[in-house]
């Protein structure tokens, strides 16, 4: 959200959670309406201003603004103001959270800087695709997670790389998967266009970094990044899924137009392969879910079982 104006408004169990660019601060609310509670986005993303359509109360730098002020009691209008909720960077990137019970350094652990250089990397979302998975969120997270799927399900997509098993790093709260890429053909044309960036963190294979709960971020040579959040919903078998594609920095501007094309097919890609992992989590019976360890684990399925213990943690412990 670079410009003045520019919003992003999330979904999260029936709640929503609204980003918006308030001259120059990133304002972070609940997208409600202080006076009845009317929503003031209906759109995921976009340009525009909070102002509510309903009677007219507005918020710029940092006020809220009453039509008509005098016809309220000033003791009321002192809590006219929007439910702010809590956020922290990691560089470039905004976390969010409702009440949180660790500094963001803490719960990013070992990736804290490698996230904040990731985010020193990126020029800009190139794509934002946004629609709802038809399964419960532990088991699109999962899915996420293990790669042992990707040649059954994404044969024409992810499955081209030929990703090799690559090694696992276990975080309190974050896993990351670093894989080579084994297809020759593709790691040749990958290294090719490596002279059109201008970026100092670059892991040259495919990458993801699972931020605990809900937060992937995945990443082909540090060219562009996919940031994927998937949020429960107060449905049991519905997830929110927001995917985001953001651009590695180009290094001038024949490179980025020489890099244009790279981008859109790299988000038609990224599309075609949330789209394959939509229909095979659909289809996974959601009652077959249940014990913290699941009965069957590959060798490369540990992140899933780091899942299940953080889950099972925070579930004992109430949060
Ligand atoms: S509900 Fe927004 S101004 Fe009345
Ligand atoms: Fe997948």
């Amino acid at each position: 959200m670079p410009e003045p104006g520019h919003y992003l408004k999330l979904n999260w169990l029936d709640q929503e959670v609204s980003l918006f660019n308030d001259g120059g601060e990133i304002v972070v609310f609940d997208n409600l309406c202080p006076h009845r509670g009317t929503r003031f986005f209906v759109e995921s993303h976009g340009v525009g201003a909070i102002s509510c359509p309903y009677h007219g109360w507005s918020y710029q730098a940092g006020a809220m603004h009453v039509p008509c002020r005098e016809k309220y009691e000033e003791t009321e209008l002192k809590n006219a103001r929007l439910n702010i909720l809590k956020s922290e960077w990691c560089a470039d990137f905004l976390f969010v959270s409702v009440s949180p019970k660790l500094s963001l350094e803490e719960q990013l652990g070992p990736e804290f800087e490698h996230i904040a250089s990731i985010s020193f990397n990126i020029s800009g979302r190139s794509d934002i695709d946004t629609y709802a998975y038809e399964c419960n969120w532990k088991i699109a997270i999962e899915n996420a997670l293990e790669p042992l799927h990707v040649s059954y399900i994404h044969p024409n997509s992810l499955g081209q790389l030929d990703l090799a098993d690559g090694k696992n790093e276990i975080n309190p709260w974050t896993s990351v998967w670093y894989s080579p890429i084994e297809n020759a053909g593709i790691n040749k044309k990958l290294r090719a266009i490596n002279k059109l960036f201008k970026i100092d963190e670059q892991y040259e294979g495919y990458m993801s970094i699972y931020m605990f709960p809900f937060t992937m971020l995945s990443s082909t040579f540090g060219y562009s990044y996919s940031l994927q959040n998937f949020f429960p919903s107060a449905e049991k078998n519905r997830t929110f899924f927001f995917s985001r594609l953001l651009k590695g920095v180009a290094k001038n501007e024949a490179a980025a137009n020489a890099l244009q094309h790279f981008f859109e097919s790299s988000a038609a890609m990224n599309r075609q392969v949330f789209k394959e992992d939509h229909e095979i989590c659909k289809r996974i019976n959601p009652d077959f879910y249940e014990a913290d360890r699941p009965k069957f684990l590959a060798a490369d399925e540990e992140k899933v079982l780091h899942f299940r213990k953080l889950l099972a943690d925070q579930v004992r412990a109430g949060d």
